[in-house]
């Protein structure tokens, strides 16, 4: 490399605290962690860090749903990020919360700073306001008739129908997608970011080398539109930080959501004593890279720089941006079984194979990449169990047995070694570049070129010539410096397998640098199996565990359409204000026992996900309380408590069916909580 000492923070976008992470966000996680690692590799001081977007409405209203505080649910979701994170071996040197002392401090100074500096306006606009929930409501939140196309329940902002984009206002018919009520209008002072101010200094900047090409042409467009104002405020109730100067305003989570890759930076650096100051105000001689999806660019390639510029902190050296991932050639989808969270992933398959898929199709661009089933099994299994790991286990069981773990002094084809060393300097361009596809096309290549050595020199056939022992010993050693090698080059995209390599080989962490010299004299310890095949029942078996359970609703519905509608005919029409007072609740039974003296009753302990419920049910005929303790089922949980002889019933749970042993209780499918709201 040609600058032996960088200094580099790197940054992947900050996941939302409300839902999981799935395969499409692992592209940036693992795109982000293979580029570190190499950096590392490589012997720069690279730290990569991480936060959870934890503010803004939609979290607001989850914990809300599930009858939690917000701080308890980003917890949560914090500790399964985290979790996930780890097991795909994505090795952040900090992973903090946007909810954070240090990202306060960094929304007040950076605002106060923007404020101080003349960026900040304040005007009143009309919005949307459910009267009932009290609050203001975001686009997503209101759903109505399409203005164009008329069909209905649309969200606020754009139609899926025909693809029409409006404005709420436009909406027939519309309605809060919270209570149900129709929205009014009502007036608020919001607060704005000014930033046509940063026009001359966006422009330069944009077209200095710190975006993909492509991505400068995007921005053209933007520029053309022209710069509009940002409303960077939003009203109570909200779960986001409130503007030190304007209480019962908060900062939208858009504003400190940025500001939450220099606050996870903070943190480490109060952690480990380093000069936060020191790389994050103009003039660093830091490098600081922000890796993105293509969705939020506008976010990170103006807003972003605009404000650290205005608020006297340094600018980012580059933001790269990534495309989406589609499965099989389509969208994510629950239905086809495509929308794969990581956590299912983990429940089937090795992560590092993931790992190496992407990097075999991600390049330095935006363009959308695949993940088509079929390919990733072939190309795993052919790639690295076919070519990879097949050269060491070609090898290793000679020298083992035969020399007792000992390589042999010298390597028995210096010019096929040079091209190995060689190819180091190509292949550490291509990651730097985020060329992986690229790496990996030189790195298979020359594993085709080490198994065709093995092919040639036949070390089985010279294994049982009489006096062959020299030559078995150097073709071997040959052999496993090339594997060697080849784990070098894969190291950052496979660092567990590498781990076990260097415990095989019985050598330290491999770096970059050890290319340049071969292992030879030294005693490596037996192969273990290094990686195993792809097996294609564990990916059915995963898409299978990734289809919500929309099969069974679907027969539900078909059953309801026969037989059960007769006897039991569809009540009169209900509004969708009438529905929206039924507070329908998942709950976890956490007891169910027999009542003395009734005969059709069970007494059942529901956990509403923090609050317990006392309630009876008349399902005895159907089930053993003993089967149903630990089940999650749905009740209605605004009932108004009723007397009875054994007790106060505090809500009704909700089963199906003409009774007596036909009676089937109604239970959420996995991934539902105790207390989230049934919809
Ligand atoms: N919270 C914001 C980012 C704030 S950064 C200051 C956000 N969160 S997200 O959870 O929706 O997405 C996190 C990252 O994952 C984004 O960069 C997004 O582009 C990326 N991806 C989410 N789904 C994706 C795919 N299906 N494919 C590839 N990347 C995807 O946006
Ligand atoms: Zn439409």
């Amino acid at each position: 490399m040609t600058n032996p000492h960088r200094k580099i923070l790197v940054t992947s976008a900050l996941p939302y605290a409300n839902g999981p992470i799935h395969i499409g966000h692992l592209v940036e996680y693992i795109q982000t962690d293979i580029w570190a690692r190499f950096q590392r590799m490589c012997g720069h001081c690279c730290y990569y860090v991480c936060a959870d977007d934890a503010h803004g409405t939609p979290i607001m209203l989850r914990a809300r749903q599930e009858g939690i505080n917000p701080e308890t649910l980003i917890e949560r979701i914090g500790r399964e990020h985290r979790a996930d994170f780890a097991e795909f071996a994505i090795a952040f040197d900090n992973y903090h919360t946007t909810h954070s002392p240090e990202n306060q401090w960094l929304a007040n100074t950076i605002y106060a700073a923007l404020r101080d500096n003349g960026h900040i306006s304040r005007r009143t606009i009309r919005q949307a306001y459910d009267p009932v929930k009290e609050m203001f409501l975001p686009d997503r939140f209101i759903r109505g008739e399409c203005p164009k196309c008329a069909a209905p329940d649309q969200y606020g902002d754009s139609c899926e129908q025909c693809g029409a984009t409006y404005s709420p206002t436009d909406l027939k018919n519309p309605v809060s997608a919270i209570s149900g009520a129709t929205p009014v209008e009502k007036e608020s002072e919001h607060y704005f970011f000014k930033l046509a101010d940063f026009e001359p200094m966006l422009h330069a900047w944009t077209r200095a080398g710190h975006l993909q090409p492509e991505v400068t042409n995007k921005l053209d467009e933007w520029f053309r539109a022209g710069l509009q104002e940002w409303d960077i405020s939003r009203d109570a109730p909200y779960f986001g930080f409130e503007i030190p100067d304007a209480p019962g305003k908060y900062f939208y989570v858009w504003l400190d959501a940025p500001m939450g890759y220099l606050a996870s930076f903070k943190n480490l650096c109060d952690k480990t004593g380093m000069d936060f100051d020191a790389w994050c105000r103009p003039g660093s001689d830091a490098e600081m890279y922000h890796f993105i999806g293509k969705d939020i660019i506008y976010f990170h390639a103006l807003f972003w720089p605009a404000e650290l510029h205005g608020s006297g902190f340094r600018t980012p050296s580059a933001v790269f941006a990534h495309g989406f991932l589609t499965v099989n050639g389509q969208k994510m989808s629950k239905s086809r079984g495509t929308f794969i969270t990581a956590r299912t992933y983990l429940n089937h398959l090795n992560p590092e194979y993931l790992r190496y898929y992407f990097a075999a199709k991600l390049g330095a661009g935006v363009d959308d990449i695949d993940l088509n089933m079929d390919d990733f099994l072939l190309r795993v299994n052919s790639d690295l169990v076919g070519k990879v790991v097949n050269i060491a286990s070609r090898c290793a069981g000679f020298i083992h047995k035969r020399f007792a773990g000992r390589l042999g002094s010298e390597l028995h084809n210096p010019a096929l070694w040079a091209d190995f060393t060689e190819a180091g300097e190509r292949i550490a361009a291509a990651y730097d570049a985020r060329e992986y596809s690229r790496a990996m096309r030189e790195i298979m290549t020359l594993a085709d070129r080490a198994n065709q050595y093995i092919d040639d020199k036949k070390p089985w056939l010279i294994a049982k010539q009489d006096g062959g022992d020299a030559k078995l010993q150097a073709i071997c050693t040959m052999g496993l410096n090339c594997f060697r090698l080849l784990m070098i080059y894969l190291k950052p995209v496979l660092p567990v397998m590498a781990e076990k390599v260097e415990t095989f080989l019985n050598i330290g962490p491999l770096q970059w640098e050890d290319r340049g010299s071969p292992l030879t004299g030294h005693i490596i310890n037996p192969f273990t199996p290094l990686l195993t095949r792809v097996e294609q029942e564990h990916i059915e078996a995963m898409m299978e565990d990734s289809k919500e359970d929309l099969g069974s609703t679907a027969a539900t519905v078909h059953t309801v359409t026969n037989a059960h509608l007769a006897r039991d005919p569809i009540a009169g029409e209900i509004s969708i204000e009438d529905f929206a007072r039924v507070d329908l609740r998942v709950a976890r039974i956490i007891k169910a026992s027999h009542v003395d003296g009734a005969d059709k009753l069970l007494q059942l302990t529901l956990d509403m996900g923090g609050e317990t419920r006392n309630v009876f049910a008349g399902i005895k005929s159907a089930y053993p309380p003993e089967e149903l303790e630990g089940k999650l089922t749905v009740m209605v949980a605004n009932l108004a408590p009723r007397k009875m002889r054994f007790g106060t019933s505090e809500g009704m749970v909700l089963a199906a069916g003409p009774g007596g042993k036909e009676l089937f209780i109604l239970s959420p499918d996995a991934g539902a909580e105790p207390g989230m709201k049934v919809k």
